[in-house]
This record gives structure tokens, sequence and C-alpha cells, in this order.
């Protein structure tokens, strides 16, 4: 059976999470895409640290080393910040590669030219995991985009923000205790800033406009707020009211086609679609104009959730590259 040579780019959280996964379901991906997967190399950034056994496979800080991999077909990018992943990515896609990506603070600013890169060289840029975790949220979009068109996104798009904010109500936690359980559950980012300061909901929220609009608003019109300002104090007295904070993201398009995006806490009522999304878990709410409002709720961090929808990103381009749909 023909071999599909991966690489992952980054073994942290989402790294390591795809590593178990494709060995997991090794043998179910061969028997529905007749095709064997092998995870031939990893890259990480610090070759002192102490790794999680992975025989046979090359580990490496050089990123020269992938991408010299002779037939190398599918990458999966899970490290942080633009630089230096866009330019990995580039070169991956230059190389003839796939490339499915976690990485949500490069994707949201560089989605165009990594698709028309792609489209140039006849590869796929798979992106589900840059938003909402494990909430399948852009294959969603790209279907119902066929026929209906979206009037409104509104959402809850970071599991750690939530997470927080759940635990300071339910365990009447302080802010710190219950970041340092979210940066332990692998939900938090190795920086917390963009989780806590609302800039990582931005983020996605920018990659679910030019999904939906086919553009984003320009990023210096949007209020971007975090959840560092309210503390233990808010949130008990919210609770005596019925009230629980959550953090919001959403944007509109008016009828000249102009977006109006903001990004902060709200305060809401039992009546609120997102009152009861509690802990780690992720909502999105897309108003179209046939369907009406489509509400995808689901864990929106952690290292299964999100691995898993990039291997479902390999089996969908793989499949399609195959010339058949998958079965389950
Ligand atoms: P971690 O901090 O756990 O892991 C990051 C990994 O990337 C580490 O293995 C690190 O190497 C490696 N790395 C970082 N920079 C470089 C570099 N320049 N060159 C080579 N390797 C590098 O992060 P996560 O796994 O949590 O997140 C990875 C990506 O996925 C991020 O972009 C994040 O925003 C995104 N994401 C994370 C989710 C989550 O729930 N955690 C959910 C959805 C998206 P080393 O081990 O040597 O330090
Ligand atoms: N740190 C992010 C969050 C990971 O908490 O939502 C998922 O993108």
């Amino acid at each position: 059976m023909a071999k599909i040579k991966a690489a992952i780019l980054g073994f942290g959280t989402v790294g390591q999470g795809i590593y178990h996964i494709v060995n997991d379901k090794k043998e179910d991906l061969k028997k529905s895409l007749g095709l064997d997967i092998e995870i031939s190399a990893i890259l990480i950034n610090n070759l002192a640290k102490e790794r999680p056994a992975t025989p046979g496979v090359l580990v490496t800080d050089d990123f020269e080393d992938i991408i010299n991999i002779p037939g190398l077909q599918v990458v999966f990018e899970a490290i942080v910040n633009e630089d230096p992943a866009y330019g990995y990515l580039c070169r991956a896609i230059d190389k003839g590669c796939h490339v499915i990506t976690a990485n949500k603070v490069m994707f949201s600013k560089y989605s165009i030219p990594l698709h028309e890169r792609a489209k140039s060289r006849g590869v796929f840029v798979g992106y589900e995991a840059t938003t909402a975790g494990g909430v399948p949220v852009i294959k969603t979009l790209k279907n119902l985009l066929q026929v209906n068109s979206v009037k409104k996104i509104q959402g809850i798009l970071n599991g750690t923000s939530n997470y927080i904010l759940t635990q300071m109500r339910l365990e009447e936690c302080p802010f710190d205790s219950a970041l340092k359980e979210a940066q332990m559950l692998g939900y938090a980012e190795a920086d917390p800033y963009n989780d806590v300061s609302g800039q990582d909901a931005f983020r996605k929220l920018m990659i679910l406009s030019a999904l939906a609009f086919g553009k984003q608003p320009n990023w210096n019109d949007v209020r971007v707020e975090g959840i560092t300002e309210i503390s233990l104090e808010d949130v008990k007295k919210a609770k005596l009211e019925g009230l629980r904070y959550r953090h919001v993201a959403e944007i509109v398009q008016d009828e000249n086609g102009e977006l109006f995006a903001s990004v902060g806490p709200q305060l809401v009522g039992p009546d609120h679609p997102l009152y009861a999304i509690e802990g780690v878990n992720n909502a999105v709410s897309l108003d179209t104009n046939y369907i009406g409002t489509l509400t995808l709720v689901g864990p929106g961090a952690g290292m299964y959730p999100t691995a898993s929808v990039m291997v479902e990103d390999y089996a969908e381009i793989i499949g399609k590259r195959a010339g058949f749909m998958i079965t389950i």
C-alpha cells in the first residue's frame, strides 16, 4: 500500500495529539483512504527537552531536515506565532505538500496568500483547528455558504477565558489559579496574553470573517477587550443577580456590506444563547438567510479536540485527492 509521508511542526499539546491520533487511527485511515500515513519527522525548538518516545521518527530543530525529506506530502503545523510558521508553510506548499495548521495568529493574517499559493500548486490548506478547537465551524460554514449567506456570527471563541470565568463562578476560584489550571490542562497558550486579552478570540473572528464574508474589517476599527478587568467580586455579584460573564466575539454585515465587529465581556441572563456554555466549551451561532440561526457548541481547546480536527482535515484532503468520499 502506498505511503503518505507527513511531518509535524511543533510537538507541544497539539503536535503530540496529532502524533497519537495518527498512530491510533492508522489502520482505520488505511482502510478508508487506501493510503498509509507515516509521520516521518517532527520539528521542535529545543533539542534538550525530553520528548515522549517517537520510535523511528526524525526529531529535529532544523526545518531544512524536514523540507528535504524526499516525497514529503503533508505538513501539520502546530507551532506558535507568524514567524517562522508562515515561511515554513510557504516552502512546504512550494514543495507540493498539503498543509494543515492550528496556528490562528499566523493564519488570521496570511489566509489569502496561503490559499492562493496552495491553489497555484494544486495542494490544499486545512485550517479547521485554527478556530474553536474541536468545533467543526469551518467545514460547517464551507458547506452552508454554498447555498446560504451569513448575516451575523456571534460566539465564545476562547476556551481559556470561558474556563476561567466558569471556575471563578462555580468554584469561587481566583483568576490566577483558574488561569494556571487552564495552562495545566493544555487550553491556554504558552504565553496566555492573547487568551485573556481577547486577541485570540479576535484572530479567530477574523478567520471566520474571511470565510463567511470574503473579507475582514479593518483590524484597527474592532474594539477588543479581554477578561482581565473582571474580578472575583464582580463574578460573585453577577451570580447573585442570576447573570454570568461571557467573553463574546461578534461580527455583523449591514445592508451596504460593511462589517462591524467587537470582542469583549458581556453580562448575560438565562435567556441568552451563550449563558449555558460552560468551561472550555466554545459556541458559534451563525445567522443565515435560509437556515435561520445555527449554533455549534463543543470543546474549544485541548490536545485531542484540536488534533482530531487536524487529522480530519488530512482525511478530507487526501480523500479528495484520491477522488472518493470517505466512508465511516
Ligand atoms: P505548545 O506551546 O504546547 O507547543 C508548541 C510547540 O511548538 C513546541 O513543541 C515548541 O517546541 C514548538 N515550537 C515553537 N516555536 C517553534 C519554532 N520556531 N521552531 C520549531 N518549533 C517550535 O503549543 P500548543 O501545542 O498548545 O499550540 C500549538 C499551536 O496550535 C499554536 O499556534 C496554538 O495557538 C494552536 N492551538 C492550540 C490549541 C490548544 O488547545 N492548545 C487549540 C487550537 C490551536 P519545544 O517543544 O522545543 O518548545
Ligand atoms: N488558547 C486557545 C483557547 C486554544 O483557549 O481557546 C484554542 O485555540
